[in-house]
């Protein structure tokens, strides 16, 4: 007989929580979407212990509002203290978290110090965890390239990437969620490896964005500084089905403008 978990996704209302959620419900399970939206906030701690109670599972995928150095330390740092605080109060049995592949290798960036910071919160805490590190997100090629911005050129450095569908990245934090924790990391990825340019060229091209997309050597990723393989994921990884030219060419991906360009 199939048990059915009740499993918190927090940040359920973003790209990869709404996924998730439906996914979850889609295969028999009793998921509780939880963020701001639904007056569940892991900064105040409100709405989180009604959220918690009766939970076998929390995944977190929030985001933080803001991507300045300290803002987001102060995201990641309060929310995971206090989600996992809650958590063990409510007696969870298994926190997954979202994280990012390379993140060690990305430390220059404000943003990748606050996902270690997470990370080492999730390892140093007495609930067993699955930490789930995906690579870039195929929805986030807009992201990158707003980001990447300097005087209406696209500047990326020419290092390999091993994007992936937001769809598949919550189908495999599905069958985390609703597996045995890991008490370690899994890394998940993409089909293909691209140079880092090629996909944000193809990207603002099918949006018909103008943009000139330039491989640039002394670019910046998010403010860190990359080699060949620092987004790529090891030899382990498991890897998404889905490839990037199809996902461009699926309605949904066209009618939502080729990825909404948030972080
Ligand atoms: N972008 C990438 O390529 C990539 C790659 C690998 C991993 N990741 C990781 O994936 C995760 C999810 O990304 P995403 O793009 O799905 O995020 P997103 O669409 O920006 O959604 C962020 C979510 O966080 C929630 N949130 C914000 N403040 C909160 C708070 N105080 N308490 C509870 N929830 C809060 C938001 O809720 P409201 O809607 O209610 O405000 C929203 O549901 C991130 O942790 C990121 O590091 C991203």
């Amino acid at each position: 007989m199939k048990i059915v978990m009740k499993i918190v996704v927090i940040g359920g209302s973003g790209l990869i929580g709404s996924k998730l959620v439906t996914k979850l419900r889609e295969h028999g399970h009793d998921p509780v979407a939880a963020s701001p939206n639904s007056s569940v906030n892991t900064i105040t701690g409100e709405g989180l212990a009604e959220a918690l109670n009766g939970a076998s599972v929390v995944v977190d995928v929030s985001n933080s509002p803001s991507w300045e150095d300290a803002a987001v330390l102060n995201f990641f740092e309060t929310s995971s203290r206090n989600l996992l605080a809650y958590e063990a109060a409510a007696g969870v049995g298994h926190h997954v978290a979202l994280s990012v592949v390379g993140t060690e290798r990305l430390l220059e960036s404000g943003y990748f110090r606050a996902k270690i910071a997470q990370e080492n919160l999730i390892k140093g805490s007495s609930i067993p965890y699955s930490i789930v590190r995906a690579t870039q997100f195929f929805e986030f090629v807009k992201g990158i390239a707003d980001f990447s911005t300097v005087d209406n050129k696209v500047r990326l450095p020419h290092a390999l990437i091993q994007p992936m569908a937001a769809d598949d990245v919550a189908s495999a934090l599905g069958r985390i969620a609703t597996g045995a924790p890991v008490n370690g990391t899994v890394e998940i990825g993409g089909p293909e490896k691209f140079r880092l340019d090629e996909p944000v060229r193809r990207g603002l091209a099918t949006r018909n964005d103008p943009r000139e997309v330039v491989a640039d050597p002394q670019a910046r990723y998010y403010g860190a500084a990359l080699s060949e393989n620092t987004l790529v994921p090891g030899d382990g990884a498991q890897v998404g089905e889905t490839r990037f030219e199809d996902w461009l060419s699926q309605p949904a991906t066209i009618a939502a403008g080729v990825g909404s360009g948030k972080p």
